[in-house]
């Protein structure tokens, strides 16, 4: 049982130390980030989750998530970089239909041009739709390893959404050991 400690609450707020950054030119930086806590005797909204990270992982599309980020979006104020994490889940909100439950280890993927708060923070306190994945760890495999399965495996499954009549035809993977082919024969299997 993985025992659970929540941030601490100062002003209705919880710091989380994040990597941001303020619009398409400026690099990532280290920022202390103030999440909004629902109320008193709750930090997650109901349809929220509250994760502590325990490890993040660099990919390709994190530039791209800069680039592609509406400037709309960035004005004056920063933006967590980041997709791929993996970390314990903290809080569930009243209203969130998962079967994860508080304490869990998790793996996932947020990737949201449109969104101020991607995953690279201390704390992720995000709305469960948003999340393309959100999964439980494999037993055997470490918080760190998992930390880079989000994205690839949402690639993979995304490739495979798309296709239709598969059902017990045969399915060429190229490059089936990369990190998306290793993906795509499980998903194919
Ligand atoms: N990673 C992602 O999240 C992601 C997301 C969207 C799209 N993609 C796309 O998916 C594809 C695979 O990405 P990945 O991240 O899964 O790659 P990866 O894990 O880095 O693996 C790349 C694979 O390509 C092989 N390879 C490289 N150059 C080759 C060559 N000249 N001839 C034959 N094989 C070669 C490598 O073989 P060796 O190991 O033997 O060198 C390796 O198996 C890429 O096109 C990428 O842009 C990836």
């Amino acid at each position: 049982m993985t025992s659970i400690t929540l941030p601490p609450v100062e002003n209705n707020k919880v710091i989380s130390k994040a990597i941001t950054f303020k619009n398409h030119s400026t690099p990532w930086e280290i920022t202390s980030l103030e999440l909004p806590v629902a109320s008193p005797d709750s930090i997650v909204q109901p349809d929220q989750i509250l994760i502590k990270t325990a490890a993040v992982a660099l990919n390709p599309v994190d530039i791209l998530l800069r680039e592609l980020t509406p400037r709309t979006l960035v004005g004056s104020s920063v933006k967590v970089a980041g997709a791929d994490f993996s970390g314990t889940i903290l809080q569930i909100g009243s209203s969130v239909e998962t079967d994860l439950k508080v304490g869990d280890q998790v793996f996932g993927n947020l990737l949201n041009p449109f969104s101020q708060n991607n995953s690279f923070t201390e704390y992720i306190l995000q709305k469960y739709n948003t999340f393309q994945v959100l999964q439980k760890v494999p037993e055997k495999v470490s918080l760190a390893d998992a930390a880079g399965l989000g994205v690839v495996s949402n690639t993979s499954y995304q490739a495979f959404k798309g296709s239709k009549n598969l059902k017990g035809g045969s399915v060429l993977i190229l490059g089936g050991g990369s990190s998306v082919g290793y993906f795509g024969i499980q998903w194919a299997k």
